[in-house]
C-alpha cells in the first residue's frame, strides 16, 4: 500500500559505532528523495544471537530494532519500502531499514489554523519574539548570564521566559536522567516548549548544557531563520571545575556522579554559534553587553 503520512514504524538494522538514540533526529534517503525523521520511540531492538525483543533506548552498532518514526514532511511510501539513514548533519551512512505501515495517527491530525499568529503576539508586545540558547559546560556561567541577560530585557519591558536546566528537570523533566539517550529527550523537549513560547510572541531563554551538536542543530530547525541565537558560553573545562559552584565536578572526579558533561560524557563544541562568550575571562556584565549588541536592542 502506498501511504501519504509523516508518521511510520520501520524496521532498521544499525550500522553505525555512533548508536541510534530515541529522539535524535537523522535523514531518511528512499528512492532517491531524502527527508529528515525522528525516531520517537524504540519498540525493542532485537537480541543478538536469540533475537529475543528487548526494550531500549538505544540501537547499537550490528543491531536490529523496530522504531516508530516522525518525518518533518509528509512523504509518498510504500509499506516494505526500503530507504538508508544518513547522519543529519555530516550525511554519513548509518544504518538502513524498511516501513513497515503507516501509523494513523499520523493521516488524522490536521494543523488547525489559528487567527492570531505569531507575529500578532510578539506585535502586540512591541517586540521581536526569539529564542535565545545558551550551551556550554556545568559551571560555564549560563545560568547567570540569561538571568543577568533576563533582567536586562526586562527592565527594557521586553517580554520573556527563561527555561533553565535545573528547574526544568524538577517538573516537566524530572523523569529525564543524564544518559545520552536523556539528555536527548530533554532537548527535544525543551526546544518544543521554546518553540511554542516563541509562538507566543516572547523572548525565550534557555539555558541548557545541551552536550549534543544534533539536538542543537534540531532545536535550530524548529525555529524561522533569524529567530534561533545559538550563544556558546566558552569557559574552559578546567575553570568551571575549579569553580565548582555545586560541588558536582568534584563528586564527579570521586566516581559519585556518573556520565558527568566534561568528565565522562562529551561536550561537543559548537561550530558556528551566532555569539562565542569567552566567559572564562570576561565579566557576565561584559557578555551580556554583547547579547545585547547582537540582538540590536542596545538603545531601545
Ligand atoms: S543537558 O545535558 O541535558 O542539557 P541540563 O542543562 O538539563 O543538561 O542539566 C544540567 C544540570 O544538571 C547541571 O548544571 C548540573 O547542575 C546538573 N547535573 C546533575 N548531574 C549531571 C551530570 N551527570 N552531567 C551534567 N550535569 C548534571
Amino acid at each position: 500500500m502506498i501511504n501519504l503520512a509523516d508518521q511510520f514504524q520501520a524496521k532498521i538494522s544499525w550500522q553505525s559505532s555512533r548508536a541510534l538514540v530515541a529522539g535524535r533526529t537523522y535523514m531518511l534517503v528512499a528512492d532517491g528523495h531524502s527527508v529528515s525523521f525522528n525516531v520517537t520511540a524504540i519498540k525493542y531492538r532485537e537480541q543478538d544471537q536469540t533475537g529475543e525483543h528487548l526494550s531500549a533506548k538505544k540501537i547499537n552498532a550490528n543491531e536490529r530494532g523496530l522504531i516508530n518514526i516522525s518525518t518533518s514532511e509528509a512523504i509518498n511510501i510504500c509499506d516494505g519500502a526500503v530507504f538508508t539513514v544518513l547522519d543529519a548533519q555530516t550525511s554519513e551512512f548509518l544504518g538502513q531499514g524498511h516501513i513497515e505501515f503507516a501509523l494513523h495517527r499520523s493521516t488524522n491530525i490536521r494543523w488547525q489554523q489559528l487567527t492570531i499568529d505569531k507575529n500578532a503576539r510578539a506585535d502586540l508586545k512591541q517586540q521581536q519574539a526569539r529564542c535565545i540558547w545558551f550551551t556550554g559546560l556545568s559551571g560555564s556561567g549560563k545560568s547567570t548570564i540569561a538571568n543577568l541577560l533576563e533582567k536586562r530585557l526586562f527592565d527594557k519591558k521586553l517580554h520573556t521566559y527563561l527555561l533553565d536546566g535545573d528547574n526544568v528537570r524538577h517538573g516537566l523533566n524530572r523523569d529525564l536522567g543524564f544518559t545520552e539517550a536523556d539528555r536527548v529527550e530533554n532537548i527535544r523537549r525543551v526546544a518544543e516548549v521554546a518553540r511554542l513560547m516563541v509562538d507566543a510572541g516572547l523572548i525565550v531563554l534557555a539555558s541548557f548544557i545541551s552536550p549534543y551538536s544534533a539536538e542543537r542543530l534540531m532545536a535550530r530547525k524548529l525555529f524561522a531563520p533569524g529567530e534561533f541565537v545559538e550563544v556558546f558560553v566558552d569557559t574552559p573545562l578546567t575553570e568551571c571545575e575549579k569553580r565548582d559552584v555545586k560541588g558536582l565536578y568534584a563528586k564527579a572526579r570521586r566516581g559519585e556522579l556518573r556520565n558527568f558533561t566534561g568528565i565522562d560524557s562529551a561536550y561537543e563544541t559548537p561550530a558556528q554559534p551566532e555569539l562565542h562568550l569567552m566567559a572564562g575571562s570576561a565579566s557576565a556584565e561584559a557578555c551580556v553587553e554583547q547579547i545585547i549588541q547582537y540582538l540590536g536592542i542596545a538603545n531601545s
